[in-house]
């Protein structure tokens, strides 16, 4: 019984597995890998400049010809004290890019990407956007995007309040026919066939995909993923502002004694978060920093190489499948 998804010939896929877009994490190394494998390999904008990922998305180029894609956070600033929101210069720099490059796909990982959706589908960029409640999902849909995915309370990094096992059938429900892509605590192939049966045709992984070599993160993250369980994070808003599941460490204690004192999405992050981030991602100072990661650190038991890490999904996925007696189709 082979693995196929309507999501699989939208996007050009071999698997319906899609690797997250990780800041700091989820650079061209990772995402060529991914895509080389059969699944979608996705590349983060959020941690560095538009010209960082330009370079990126050429450096995946160089080393796959096959489709990728870049994942952006559609952050708003207020303008003028009114309600009317903007985004910000970031955002616009990374979408222009984005578009300019003609990248396969692109997904907005926070936020609704607005009109750069229709943009992006004139020129034929195939457009998914992620939600953690039923009316996200809803605007998602109303705004034309190709793909919904619908992320679990078990996520790593920014993280909504429902359990994926109750949000997955809705947001499918609400959004029918259009596909749905079920993220949050995803790591084996147990999880995959989980997510289809609730309705999604295809997931989307982060953590997972930190733990390969692959993964552009010092070797003390990747090593604490494999060695804390699923009670080892906690949600926090001291990195960006916004809810975010990170490891359980120092930075998420300290912070907890004075929420009072966090800014609110993006201040934080650049007030705070992208050092804390580097500190630990980078520099190897998981204690101190912060290290995003989501349950299902729980389940991942090595640093596997991304190959291995595809095949052993398809390949339990596939036998879950036969089991229940279902076609993935
Ligand atoms: C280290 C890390 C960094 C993340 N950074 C981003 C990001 O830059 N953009 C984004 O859309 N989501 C980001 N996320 C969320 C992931 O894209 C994804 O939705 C999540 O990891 C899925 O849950 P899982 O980790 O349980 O597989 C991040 C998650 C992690 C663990």
């Amino acid at each position: 019984m082979k693995l196929h998804t309507r999501l699989c010939d939208l996007l050009g896929v071999r698997y319906p597995i899609c690797q997250a877009g990780m800041a700091w994490v989820a650079r061209s190394k990772l995402a060529a890998a991914v895509s080389e494998a059969g699944g979608l390999g996705v590349i983060a904008a959020a941690h560095g400049t538009p010209q960082d990922l330009r370079d990126e998305i050429r450096r995946v180029r160089d080393r796959t010809d096959k489709p990728f894609g870049v994942d952006l956070l559609f952050a708003t600033l207020r303008v003028g004290g009114k309600e009317a929101e903007q985004f910000t210069d970031d955002v616009k720099g990374w979408a222009e890019v984005a578009l300019d490059e003609r990248v396969p796909v692109l997904i907005a990982g926070l936020g609704n990407p607005g009109p750069y959706t229709a943009e992006a589908r004139r020129l034929g960029i195939k457009v998914m956007a992620l939600c953690g409640n039923v009316k996200q999902a809803r605007d998602h849909a109303a705004n034309g995007v190709d793909v919904v995915i619908a992320q679990g309370h078990e996520a790593g990094g920014h993280t909504g309040r429902i359990g994926g096992l109750v949000l997955i059938p809705a947001v499918a429900d609400a959004v029918a026919p259009r596909p749905v892509v079920a993220a949050g605590g995803i790591a084996d192939g147990r999880g995959l066939a989980a997510a289809l049966a609730l309705g999604a045709e295809g997931v989307w992984m982060g953590t997972r995909f930190i733990a390969t070599p692959e993964a552009w993160g010092h070797e003390n993250y990747k090593k604490k993923i494999v060695a804390i369980d699923e009670e080892g994070t906690v949600v926090s808003r001291a990195a960006s502002g916004k809810p975010n599941r990170l490891i359980r460490n120092n930075f998420t204690r300290d912070w907890e004694q004075r929420q009072h004192e966090i800014q609110p999405f993006p201040i934080q992050l650049e007030r705070v978060g992208r050092a804390a981030a580097t500190l630990a991602r980078e520099r190897g100072d998981i204690e101190n920093g912060s290290a995003a990661c989501g349950q299902s650190a729980g389940l991942i038991h090595g640093v596997v190489p991304v190959r291995e890490v595809i095949e052993r999904i398809v390949s339990e996925a596939e036998t879950v499948l036969a089991r229940f007696g279902r076609r993935a189709t």
